[in-house]
C-alpha cells in the first residue's frame, strides 16, 4: 500500500521522516524520494538481523548516510529514540505493523509453517522464544491469549492441545493444532481449521513480541513525537491492532491534539490484494497533529 501511505503522509522536500518499522525499506524508499532535497529519514526496527541488509539495499539505491540512517530500536520507546537522534519531533511518521516477508521466509526465525525452531522473536536476543512461552503458560493463560490476541473461537480446545506435550518446532505446532482440531471437531471445514492454525501462530507471536503493549506505547507518544502539522500513518493487519489505532486517533481528535484523523479505514486495491495476499488484511489509518 505504498501509494496509499504516501497519500496519507504527503512527504515533501526538507522534511524529517521516521519509519518505525523499516523492514525491507519499501515504504522508506518511497518516502525518501519525496524528501529530497534537504530531507532525511530515520528507519527503526526491532530486528537487528534484517536491518543491515535493508541499509545496504537503500545505500545501493543511492541514499547516503546524510539522508538515511537505520537504528535498532523498538517503537515502544519512540521519544527516547528520537532524543538519541537530537530530535524533539518529526514531520512524518509511519508504522507498518507485524512481521516482514524476509522474517516469515526465513525458517530459522520460526514465524511460519516452514520447518524450524518455534522462536518468533523479532529481536532474537530479547525475551523468550515461543516454545518456552508455551512451556511456561498454563492452559487457562494460553486460552486467554488465543482469545485476546486473535479472537480464536476454539481457544479452550487449542490451549488443551498445546499442553499435551512440549512443542519445540513450527512444524509440530502446525501439525498438533491441525490434527487435534480435525479429531475433536470432525465436522469443521478444512478452511476453518486452516484459519484456526493461522490465528494460533498469530496469537503466540503477538505475546512473544509484546506487540499490543508496544503499539499502545507508540499511540500514547505519537502526538508528542509529531511536529505541529505533522502526519502519521499506521498499517495494521488484524482487528486487535486496528481497534487500538482507531480509538487512539479518535480520542486524540476529540482532545484537539490531532487536527484531523481518518474517518474510515483505507484498504488495498483489488490489484494489490491479488498479487500480495498480506495486503488483503491491511487497514490503513492516518492522523494530522494539531498546529
Ligand atoms: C511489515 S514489516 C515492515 C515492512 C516495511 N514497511 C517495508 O516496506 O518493507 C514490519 C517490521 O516491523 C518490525 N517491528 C515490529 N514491531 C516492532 C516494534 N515494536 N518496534 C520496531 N520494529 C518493529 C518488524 O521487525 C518488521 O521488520
Amino acid at each position: 500500500m505504498v501509494e496509499e501511505v504516501l497519500r496519507c503522509l504527503r512527504p515533501i522536500a526538507g522534511q524529517v521522516a521516521i519509519d518505525c518499522t523499516l523492514g525491507g525499506g519499501g515504504h522508506a524508499q518511497a518516502i525518501l524520494e519525496h524528501l529530497q532535497p534537504g530531507g532525511r529519514l530515520i528507519g527503526f526496527d526491532s530486528d537487528p538481523l534484517e536491518l543491515p541488509r535493508t541499509e545496504a539495499r537503500l545505500r545501493a539505491a543511492g541514499f547516503g548516510a546524510d539522508v538515511f540512517v537505520t537504528r535498532h530500536g523498538n517503537f515502544a520507546r519512540l521519544p527516547e529514540l528520537l532524543a538519541a537522534e537530537g530530535l524533539a519531533a518529526a514531520d512524518v511518521i509511519v508504522a507498518d505493523l507485524g512481521v516482514s516477508s524476509m522474517q516469515v521466509d526465513d525458517p530459522a526465525r520460526g514465524f511460519s509453517y516452514l520447518p524450524g525452531p518455534l522462536d518468533m522473536r523479532m529481536n532474537p536476543s530479547e525475551g523468550e522464544p515461543a516454545w518456552q512461552l508455551l512451556d511456561r503458560l498454563d492452559e487457562e493463560a494460553l486460552a486467554a491469549l488465543l482469545t485476546e490476541n486473535a479472537d480464536e473461537p476454539h481457544a479452550g480446545l487449542i490451549a488443551g492441545l498445546l499442553k499435551q506435550k512440549p512443542i519445540k518446532t513450527t512444524h509440530a505446532l502446525e501439525r498438533f493444532v491441525r490434527l487435534g482440531l480435525n479429531k475433536a471437531l470432525p465436522n469443521l471445514e478444512k478452511a476453518e481449521v486452516k484459519m484456526s492454525v493461522r490465528r494460533t501462530f498469530q496469537a503466540i507471536r503477538i505475546t512473544v513480541n509484546n506487540e499490543f503493549s508496544a503499539l499502545d506505547a507508540l499511540l500514547r507518544s505519537l502526538p508528542q513525537c509529531l511536529a505541529p502539522g505533522g502526519r502519521a500513518a499506521i498499517l495494521t493487519f488484524h482487528s486487535g491492532e486496528d481497534r487500538r489505532v482507531k480509538k487512539a486517533f479518535q480520542a486524540g481528535a476529540r482532545a484537539g491534539v490531532y487536527a484531523d484523523v481518518a474517518s474510515a479505514v483505507i484498504r488495498s486495491t483489488k490489484e494489490e490484494t491479488f498479487s500480495n495476499r498480506r495486503a488483503a488484511a491491511a487497514k490503513l489509518r492516518w492522523a494530522v497533529r494539531a498546529i
